[in-house]
Parts: structure tokens; sequence; C-alpha cells
């Protein structure tokens, strides 16, 4: 599917592009946007790497891989970036991944973030299941997709390796049951 675009009240999901790149180091390469994130802060070349190969896995045959700027609708700002990643070895899962510059956060976009990247992947990959892991100190994290309607389902022990430590992570998911019950926020 190429290319995806989803529009909700204040945010649109759309293909990345090269021209993203500092876009998406003001997030990666930041250390409060990636404090709780798997990585650490990221250079500007890494992250020119990560949106290339991005750009490259749109075009595979089969997609596996959609990799989304969030953009604020009002002022065509790229704030964030979604990631849909399919599950290699289950039937229609996939996971999902979400990050805004710090300058948006705590207004809502979050939550519309993550109810857009749900509602792709449910309603136009027809998926049957989306999670996310999140660091069991990522409150933010905890309480947006809580607020999306996701569930927690548990713990994956020493999941990360981070800054030579290991981290668990903490799942949250949601069935495509669940989704329908939803009110939908893309027009
Ligand atoms: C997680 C993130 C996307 C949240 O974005 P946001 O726009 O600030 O979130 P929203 O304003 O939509 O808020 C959604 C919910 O989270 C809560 N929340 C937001 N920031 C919070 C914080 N720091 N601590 C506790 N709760 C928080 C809000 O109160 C709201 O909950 P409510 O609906 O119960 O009131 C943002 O903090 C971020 O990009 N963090 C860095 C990357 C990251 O951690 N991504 C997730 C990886 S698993």
């Amino acid at each position: 599917m190429y290319p995806v675009k989803r529009s909700g009240q204040r945010l649109i999901l759309r293909e990345i592009a090269v021209a993203d790149i500092d876009a998406v180091f003001a997030i990666y390469g930041s250390e409060e946007a990636t404090e709780h994130l798997s990585f650490e802060p990221r250079t500007r070349a890494q992250v020119g790497e990560i949106v290339a190969r991005s750009v490259a896995s749109a075009a595979a045959e089969p997609r596996t891989e959609y990799a989304l700027v969030v953009v604020e609708r009002a002022t065509e700002d790229p704030i964030g970036f979604g990631r849909v990643a399919l599950d290699p070895h289950q039937q229609r899962g996939a996971t999902f991944g979400f990050a805004l510059r710090s300058d948006a956060w705590g207004v809502g976009y979050g939550l519309e973030t993550v109810k857009l990247l749900l509602g792709f992947g449910f309603d136009e990959l027809g998926l049957h299941r989306i999670w996310g892991a999140r660091s069991p100190l990522n409150a933010a994290s905890a309480r947006t997709m809580a607020a999306a309607g996701m569930t927690e389902e548990g713990t994956i022990r020493e999941h990360i390796l981070k800054a030579g430590q290991w981290r668990d992570s903490v799942v949250h998911s949601m069935l495509d049951s669940e989704w329908a019950t939803i009110a939908p926020v893309s027009a």
C-alpha cells in the first residue's frame, strides 16, 4: 500500500521523505524525547540512514514497514514520527511505535497519533492485532495507549539493551474487535 495518508482532526499521517531528516532528528537526536526509547540519541548522520532505509522500505514488495510522519495540519509542521511493522511470524499482527517532538507534547497530539496509527493498521491493513512495547518508566506512553483504548498485557523481561543495561518492556495491545467499538478519528 503506497502512499499512506490518514487525516485526523488536527494531524495528518503521511509517508516519510528524505526532506524529513531534520524533523526526525529533532526527535531521535533529543535526550528528552529518547529518554524512554530503546536507543540513545542518534546523530544526524544516523537519522539520515534511518530515513533513507524507511523511504526504501516503502517500495518493498510485499511491504512490511510503514514509516510515517505526523504533520500538524494548521502549520504543516512535521512534529512526529510513527511506525507500523508487520510481525514476521504472526498472521495479521504488527508492532507500532510513535514519538513526537517535545514542544508538541501535552496537547493531545500523542493520543491522536496513536488513534491514527491504529486506524491505519486496522482499517487499511486489515490487521487483527497491534501491539506496542514501552519502557516501564514511560508514564506518558502508558497513559496515551490506555487513553486510546489499548490493554496493558504484561511485561517482557529484559527485552531491551540500552546503555549497557537490560530493560524490561511493558506491552499494550488492541484487537480489531476492540477497534470496531471505538469512534473513528480519521476522515
Ligand atoms: C508519549 C507521547 C507521544 C505522548 O504525547 P502527548 O501529545 O504529550 O500525549 P497527549 O497530550 O495526547 O496525552 C495522552 C495521555 O497521556 C497523558 N500524559 C501525557 N504526558 C504525560 C506524562 N509525562 N506523564 C503522565 N501522563 C502523561 C495525558 O494526561 C493523557 O492522558 P489522559 O487522556 O488520561 O488525560 C510523547 O510524550 C512522546 O513523544 N514521548 C517520547 C517518545 C515516546 O516515549 N514514545 C512512546 C514510545 S512507547
